[in-house]
This record gives C-alpha cells, sequence and structure tokens, in this order.
C-alpha cells in the first residue's frame, strides 16, 4: 500500500515545482504526468501527425520511450528536457490531452510509478483519475496573471522568447481546453485541499502540503 500524494491543477500554478520539492524531501518517486503529454506531443509534431488521427498518437503514447533519470527526460536516448518545454509543444500537449484514446495510452504507464516508498503525482487528473485513492490530494489554483508572470519567467530562464499578452491568452486557451474537455476535465478531486498561491511563495506551498500529509 504505497503512499500517493496527488497534486492537480492549471497550467502554470506552480504544481511542478512544488511537487518535485515534496517529493524530495519525503524520499519519494515523481511523476511528472504533463511531461507525458508533452513527449507524445513532441513526437505528434516531429512526425506532423495532425490531430485527426488519433489513433496514430494514441500509438505513439502506447509505445513511448520514455526514460526520467536525474532531473533529465529521455525520448530513446535523446535528451528532450528542453525540447518538451517549448510552449507550441505545451500547446500541442493541451490538444492531444483531450484525445481518450491518448488519456487510456499512458493510464498503466503513469499507474506503474506508484513505487515503494512512495510517489508525488503532478497533473490535472491524479487525484480523480489515475489515483483516486491517493492519501493525500492537493488542487493548486492561482490567478491566470500570477501563472502567466510564472510561465513568462520560466521560458526566459530556459532561454526561450515570450510575450506576456501571448502567454496570458496562450494560458486561457488551455485552461478551456483542460477544464472544457469530456475526458479527465481539470476539476478539483471532491476530496481535494485548494491551495491558492496567487500570493504566496513555493516554499511557503511546500510547508503546507507537508502540514497535510503528516497530520
Ligand atoms: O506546464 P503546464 O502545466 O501547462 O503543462 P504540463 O503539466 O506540462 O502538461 C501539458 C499538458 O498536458 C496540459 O496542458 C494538459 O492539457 C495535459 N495534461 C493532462 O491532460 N493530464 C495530465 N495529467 C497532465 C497534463
Amino acid at each position: 500500500n504505497v503512499p500517493v500524494i496527488t497534486i492537480d491543477g492549471p497550467t502554470a500554478s506552480g504544481k511542478g515545482t512544488v511537487a518535485s520539492r515534496i517529493a524530495d524531501r519525503l524520499g519519494f518517486h515523481l511523476l511528472d504526468s504533463g511531461a507525458l503529454y508533452r513527449l507524445t506531443a513532441l513526437q505528434a509534431l516531429r512526425g506532423a501527425l495532425p490531430l485527426s488521427d488519433e489513433a496514430g498518437i494514441a500509438k505513439l503514447a502506447q509505445q513511448l520511450p520514455a526514460r526520467f533519470r536525474d532531473d533529465v527526460i529521455y525520448l530513446a536516448d535523446e535528451d528532450v528536457s528542453h525540447a518538451i518545454r517549448a510552449e507550441e509543444v505545451g500547446n500541442m500537449a493541451s490538444k492531444i490531452a483531450a484525445l481518450p484514446g491518448v488519456r487510456r495510452a499512458l493510464f498503466d504507464l503513469q499507474l506503474g510509478f506508484r513505487q515503494a516508498p512512495g510517489l508525488v503525482a503532478d497533473g490535472r487528473d491524479m487525484g480523480t483519475v489515475i489515483f483516486p485513492t491517493a492519501k493525500l490530494k492537493v488542487f493548486l489554483t492561482a490567478s491566470a496573471e500570477a501563472r502567466a508572470q510564472r510561465r513568462y519567467k520560466q521560458l526566459i530562464d530556459k532561454g526561450f522568447s515570450a510575450n506576456m499578452n501571448d502567454l496570458l491568452a496562450d494560458l486561457r486557451a488551455r485552461d478551456e481546453r483542460d477544464t472544457g474537455r469530456a475526458v479527465a476535465p481539470l476539476v478539483a478531486a471532491a476530496d481535494a485541499h485548494i491551495l491558492d498561491t496567487s500570493a504566496m511563495g513555493v516554499d511557503q506551498a511546500v510547508e503546507q502540503v507537508l502540514t497535510w500529509y503528516t497530520h
């Protein structure tokens, strides 16, 4: 009975950073489920598969040669840690994530990350669909403006160019796709703790989650 902590929320809510810090603190494994959608999206873009080819994209997801090691993300032997963070790949990820066949194809792969001594799972549907019996469920949110600021900083830090107005528009479009899709829409699990981080630093968010976990 390996414990799982799920951290779900909208784009750029800080989930990734918070999840990885919590995994470090507890010595738990980390599942960055968004990376699986991004890896699939990268392959679909490279192969020029149209969004209408659900079976083809689901097959890419099913056979995804993903490897995670020491904060590096590999597609077979290629380090794609940088490539998958491009805004274009994130947008494509949010589109292919609405395809039921793709979500089905990634289901077992995600369950496999649940290994002793524990798992922190970051995504959109970790607490609702993938790990519904998780010991602790957190739903991280922040205002659209705060999230656009964070995304801007993240892209600039990684050496990408970025424009605030475009980012805000992208973010709103992605929110709409994530919450409006028919399969696994983004929603807080009924038993999730809601954490609004608009005016909260990473440290404070991490401490709050750890407090919930240990009490
Ligand atoms: O960086 P950001 O939070 O936008 O995205 P991400 O967590 O890397 O995930 C990329 C995309 O995959 C998101 O826009 C979601 O649409 C999708 N996704 C999903 O549908 N389900 C998950 N469990 C994780 C990500």
